[in-house]
């Protein structure tokens, strides 16, 4: 893979263990409509959350190899578990590639913070990994932060249940006894869950507490690592987006069509 060549001609890969990173996307896309995507989703293989750190790294490395033999010149890797897993080793594998991964927005968190409590929403698997302990120890001094597994969270957006009961129990059991009165601020440290922003506003009613991500910091890493390489585009070509899904199902096509267009909340 060391003649990959890159150049501004070619696409930008974007990849997921199913559809979370198109949350991620969605801004990119804002950030950079002259760009040309391809986005991969591992549904077939979702969630990567509850897997064992080994299995995560090679199902992610067989991803990026698909998204490289198809010629990319920049790399997002939008899911928490997968960066938290593999980015490190995908940079060495492709030391030329521009890769940008994401983490739980911790920082804008506590830089904002007034003094409440922050809950990190993430899959069990983030929440286990070093990396994220690191970002956790950078922080914990400056404001009280609370990890919040959400196993089986990722599953409702695949199925693309973004509101309904079954959510309401699922907030109920695993969100709830989380909430207190000084709550301020939700961190989605899962690419998945921006799309479930809707209805966790609703199932917070009128706590005034804020949910925030990493996926337009991510967008901008990318343009900025992007443009130090001079690979961006002009800005007056017009990008598209190819979406693949390793399903093979049209239906899990239409629905990340479906989530990219999704108006944010
Ligand atoms: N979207 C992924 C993330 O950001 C995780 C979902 C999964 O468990 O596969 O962590």
């Amino acid at each position: 893979m060391k003649d990959h060549k890159l150049s501004k001609d070619m696409p930008i890969g974007f990849m997921d263990s199913g559809l979370g990173g198109l949350s991620v996307l969605r801004e990119a896309v804002k950030l950079m409509p002259e760009e040309d995507f391809i986005y991969y989703g591992d549904s077939k293989n979702a969630p990567y959350g509850t897997k064992p750190e080994e299995e995560i790294r090679r199902l992610t490395f067989d991803v990026v190899d698909k998204l490289m033999d198809r010629g990319i010149k920049g790399l997002a890797v939008a899911c928490n578990t997968a960066t938290s897993a593999a980015v490190k080793l995908l940079r060495i594998k492709y030391p030329e590639l521009p890769i940008v991964g994401i983490e739980p927005a911790i920082k804008p968190a506590v830089t904002n913070c007034k003094g409440g409590k922050i809950l990190v929403m993430a899959t069990p698997m983030t929440i286990k990994q070093p990396k994220y302990h690191k970002l956790l120890d950078r922080y914990s001094d400056k404001a009280y932060i609370v990890s919040v597994p959400c196993d089986g969270l990722m599953e409702f957006v695949e199925q693309g249940n973004l509101d309904g009961d079954e959510l309401d129990t699922y907030f109920d059991k695993h969100l709830k006894p989380f909430l207190t009165d000084d709550t301020e601020t939700i961190v989605l440290g899962c690419t998945h869950y921006p799309f479930l922003k809707h209805h966790i506003k609703r199932f917070l009613g009128n706590k005034n507490i804020e949910l925030i991500d990493g996926s337009l910091g991510t967008s901008m890493e990318l343009r900025r690592r992007l443009g130090e390489k001079d690979l961006l585009k002009q800005e007056n070509a017009v990008g598209k987006v190819e979406i693949y899904n390793s399903t093979g199902e049209q239906e899990m096509i239409d629905l990340s069509y479906k989530l990219l267009n999704m108006p944010e909340e």
